[in-house]
């Protein structure tokens, strides 16, 4: 049986080795629960704690929690910080300062170090010349850039001025960018001319043209191009300009602008249950404090670890796990720009010897894709590869299944490094729940118990507590320093949907979870909004069933839903209902290609339906709703055992049973 199946009952428990128990910075369960007890009994006493032990503040806060305006929390308040003077500045003159802060391995595998001093400079010329085109505090920066040293600086010199970053994947396209453009009302990009994955060059700059060219995108006065590759690509006078132009004549010295601890950091779009993405806004101070103190936390970093997260820094990890928390900690990160197949599935293994990456972190989809190509070429698996470097290895997306949890942890980790199953999101910010390495017991499957000063419970849909054992709606009942402020622009929606009234005020997480009986450890099983998580990115059904229905010369209706599957997790399944009768065998295909083709451009590539269904009508009740449940069943290719006699059309149930 394929070690990617969903079969396995794993009930053993793998307690922290000595070794690692004595060496870590949480040192044991007594440490761990002396550090939850003491966030129980002195809740503000403890972040405040925190926040000046792991923050480096031009003016201290005098106030921790600000609660006079819930759920628009405050955190240290009164405090001034900069973001890239925590990550950056704060090294100078100590030994950190000629230390490698990335190492960077290009797609054909080049590599390319910059010290942490190399980097302060980097970052302050980029600031220097950002600043020279008008950029100031409190300003929208779109940034769409590949994996990439210049990508982290960019990020890191918006800090610096306190303009506020948005980072837009590199796989989303024209018009998704263009949404953000518009809702985030950014004054610039910063973009490259290609990216490069997999020995193929992609265009970026193309597509932000597109985007500028949809319209209304008048706010954006400037476009900065990072030239990647030596390809020519069109630019426009006056707009556009190289990184070269920017930063010329420019100074490497830019001191940091000092802003309140609440000031925005960045924004980030995630998907939800509307067709709309939503703008989490991130602060400063209480972001940067969890994204240093989980490195700590979490992943235990040593100043000797080489520490990997090879997520993208279009996404919340790539923010905080390589943008902001390693730095924050003065270590040696790799950042990669390619993928974990090219030129072959080895190439993550290789990388880890390598580089004698110690720290790894990574997400299950990509741990399951690689067991299936070990699984079919002996040449690829782990076990070819020098990984003794490795002390830690985690994991993070989307919940981890037990067989991948087992391969990961005996065949990359070597039975001896634990397995640290990060549970979190776009809008936490920050790790939530999950095993510190030298203390806590893992169970293959579980993200095991909340870090100290984070309150989980589960509850019922009325907000009532539920005991271990039940399933129900994960919440926190307390906020936390690293949590979402609001939704840009929208704080009706941000208090709709985190806050809704029968949680009692608690923040609602979207997810379902459930705790062992015993020792209530934390198991969440997925969402419980219209979100699919696909290969460890969340996509919103209804942002794919309004693209697909904006493809108006050919569909009248479309519902979308999730299916298991065994590499990515879960994938996309639209049913379509067209303007002309249902197709069938080769049209029924070109058309399927059309319609995939058509979401690519219209979201990104990361929101192509993997399966089409095509159907006279969807399955309705009585009263017009499509009903859900079946179209799931349909979609794993089950037989309907439902009861649809409230179905107004039962006769379509067959039709829509047809993948293409
Ligand atoms: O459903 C949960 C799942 O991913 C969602 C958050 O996605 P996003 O905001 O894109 O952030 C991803 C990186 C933190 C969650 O609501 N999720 C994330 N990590 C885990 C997880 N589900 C189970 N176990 C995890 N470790």
């Amino acid at each position: 049986m394929s070690a990617i199946q969903t079969i396995l009952v794993e009930n053993r428990v793998f307690p922290p080795s000595e070794a690692m128990v004595k060496s870590a910075h949480v040192s044991g369960m007594e440490a761990y629960r002396a550090l939850y007890e003491e966030s129980e009994r002195d809740f503000e006493g403890f972040w405040g704690r925190l926040a000046k032990e792991h923050l480096v503040w031009a003016k201290e806060p005098t106030q921790v929690l600000d609660e006079s305006n819930k759920p628009f929390y405050k955190w240290f308040a009164d405090g001034e910080l900069n973001a890239s003077a925590n990550c950056l500045d704060k090294h100078m003159g100590t030994p950190v300062e000629h230390k490698t802060a990335i190492i960077f391995e290009a797609d054909g595998g080049e590599v390319t170090k910059i010290t942490y001093r190399e980097l302060l400079d980097r970052v302050s010329q980029f600031a220097n010349g950002l600043k020279a085109h008008g950029i100031k505090k409190g300003d929208r920066v779109l940034i769409y850039l590949p994996m990439s040293i210049e990508g982290v600086v960019a990020m890191q010199a918006c800090a610096r001025l306190g303009a506020i970053h948005s980072v837009v994947f590199g796989g989303f396209s024209a018009r998704s960018l263009q949404e953000r453009i518009i809702d985030g009302g950014a004054v610039a990009v910063i973009t490259a001319n290609f990216q490069m994955r997999g020995g193929r060059e992609m265009a970026l700059k193309a597509i932000v043209d597109e985007a500028l060219a949809l319209g209304d995108c008048e706010s954006i006065k400037n476009v900065f191009v990072y030239e990647r590759t030596a390809s020519t690509y069109p630019m426009t006078a006056g707009r556009d300009k190289t990184f070269a132009q920017l930063l010329e004549g420019q100074s490497t010295d830019c001191p940091p602008v000092m802003v309140d601890a609440e000031h925005p950091l960045y924004i980030l779009y995630t998907s939800g249950s509307t067709g709309k993405p939503k703008g989490v806004q991130h602060s400063t101070g209480g972001y940067l404090l969890q994204a240093k103190l989980t490195m700590e936390w979490s992943f235990d970093l040593k100043p000797e670890d080489v520490f990997w997260c090879t997520a993208d820094i279009g996404w919340v990890t790539g923010h905080t796990y390589v943008t902001y928390g390693p730095l924050a900690a003065g270590a040696t990160e790799i950042v990669f720009e390619s993928v974990p197949t090219y030129p072959d599935a080895g190439r993550f293994w290789q990388m880890i010897e390598r580089h004698k990456c110690s720290v790894f972190y990574t997400a299950p989809t990509a741990i399951r894709s690689l067991i299936k190509a070990a699984e079919t070429n002996e040449k690829v698996h782990p076990k070819n590869y020098d990984l003794s470097s490795l002390r830690i290895i985690g994991s993070v997306g989307e919940p981890i299944n037990p067989e991948a949890w087992v391969w990961y942890y005996t065949n990359v980790g070597g039975e001896r490094c634990p397995v640290v199953d990060t549970y979190w999101q776009t809008e936490t910010g920050a790790h939530m729940i999950n095993p510190l390495p030298g203390a806590t017991p893992l169970v293959p499957g579980s993200c095991t118990l909340p870090l100290p000063g984070i309150f989980p419970a589960i509850v019922d849909e009325a907000g009532e507590e539920l005991p271990d054992g039940v399933g129900g709606l994960l919440v926190y009942k307390r906020p936390w320093p690293s949590m979402v402020r609001t939704l840009w622009g929208d704080p009706e929606r941000f208090k709709n949907t985190y806050f809704p009234p029968e949680m009692k005020g608690w923040y609602l997480a979207g997810d379902a979870a459930v705790r062992t009986i015993g020792d209530s450890y934390y198991r969440v099983t997925g969402r419980t909004d219209d979100v699919l998580n696909v290969s460890g990115h969340r996509m919103g059904t209804m942002e794919i069933e309004s693209a697909l229905v904006a493809k108006t010369d050919l569909v009248a209706e479309a519902a979308v839903v999730g299916r298991p599957d065994d590499v990515t997790g879960e994938a996309i399944c639209a049913f379509v209902v067209l303007k002309r009768p249902v197709p069938e065998g080769d049209e029924a295909k070109a058309i399927a290609k059309e319609l995939r083709d058509w979401v690519s451009k219209e979201i990104g590539p990361i929101a192509r339906p993997k399966d089409i269904h095509f159907g006279e009508n969807l399955p309705k009740t009585r009263s017009g709703k499509i009903m859900r449940r079946l179209l799931r069943t349909l979609a794993k290719g089950e037989k309907i055992t439902q009861d649809t006699t409230t179905l107004e059309n039962p006769a379509i149930l067959a039709q829509l049973g047809q993948t293409y």
